[in-house]
């Protein structure tokens, strides 16, 4: 059976400069395929939002749907480092709040860490839920519940000014007692530079390779998502066309009265036909 990776490991991982690969999962048999395939990690992000409930963005993204995914995660994958993600107005209102919802996904939802999206602005919060015992990794860069602000859904830390400003949200996110950090759509060299002053995990998603390790949406990766696909990704298949086959071939298959064959139904018990066809 597969070892659990524990925060500790991840620590040592760094050291030994060790690369830690990371997805998203939604649900039961994607965690399933996904602690088979022997991933390292598993986020239960917002971006289910747009993923599994067709939102334009994150902001709509609730509490109980976040737990009830996660959920559905710790079940399909017992045995990997799951992450729940924190959604838009779960932790900002005040430091009690951030502290309650994030012991939920710990309570209801089995995680093993919860990451919330922010720098500098969000010190207090991260500080609060490690001081009540919970792991927290940061998410700085490109952070979708604030992507309004930044302009919409654009690479960031692309001049030297706010190439500077990200470092220093790197640094709070780690002195307010983060185990690790997603740093996202930013040049590699920027994410290298928060890498080598960070001494906690620094991951990557569309920051270059220069990264502790790389998370990738799932549903970018199968070739799922199709409302449009951002520059970092990469495609490792098309499972939007094999299921639209494959609906497709039901469809014709039904209709054409080859499905369900002979093989596809169930027999009555020996000498019940008879009687039931004598007696109706
Ligand atoms: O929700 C999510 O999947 C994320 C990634 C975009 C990093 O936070």
């Amino acid at each position: 059976m597969k070892k659990k990776l524990s925060a500790h490991d991840l620590q040592k991982k760094k050291e030994n400069k060790e690369i830690v690969v990371w997805v998203t999962a939604y649900d039961y048999p994607t965690a399933q395929c996904a602690e088979k395939a022997g991933m390292d990690m598993l986020l239960v992000g917002d971006s289910l939002g747009m993923c599994v409930y067709g939102y334009e963005g994150t902001m709509p993204v609730t509490m109980d749907q976040c737990i009830v995914h996660s959920d559905a995660v710790r079940r399909g994958a017992p045995n990997t480092f799951i992450i729940g993600d924190m959604p838009f107005l779960s932790y900002q209102i005040s430091q009690e709040h951030a502290v309650f919802n994030a012991g939920r996904f710990f309570k209801e939802a089995k995680v093993d860490a919860i990451k919330l999206e922010g720098g500098r602005r969000v010190y207090s919060q991260i500080k609060a839920i490690v001081d009540a015992g919970m792991l927290v990794m940061g998410h700085i860069g490109l952070t979708p519940q604030s992507s309004g602000q930044l302009g919409g859904f654009i690479a960031q830390g692309r001049t030297a000014e706010t190439a500077i400003d990200l470092l220093e949200d790197a640094k709070a996110v780690q002195r307010a007692g983060a185990f690790a950090l997603l740093v996202e759509a930013v040049p590699p060299e920027v994410c290298g530079k928060i890498r080598d002053t960070l001494a906690i995990p620094v991951y990557s998603i569309g920051a270059g390779w220069m990264a502790d390790g790389q998370l990738m949406i799932c549903a970018d990766l199968l070739g799922l998502f199709q409302a449009f696909t951002p520059k970092f990704v990469k495609r490792y298949a098309k499972m939007a066309e094999v299921m639209t086959r494959a609906f497709e071939e039901y469809i014709q298959e039904t209709k054409g009265r080859k499905f369900p064959a002979e093989e596809h139904t169930y027999n009555m018990l020996p000498g019940e036909l008879e009687k039931f066809i004598g007696n109706s």
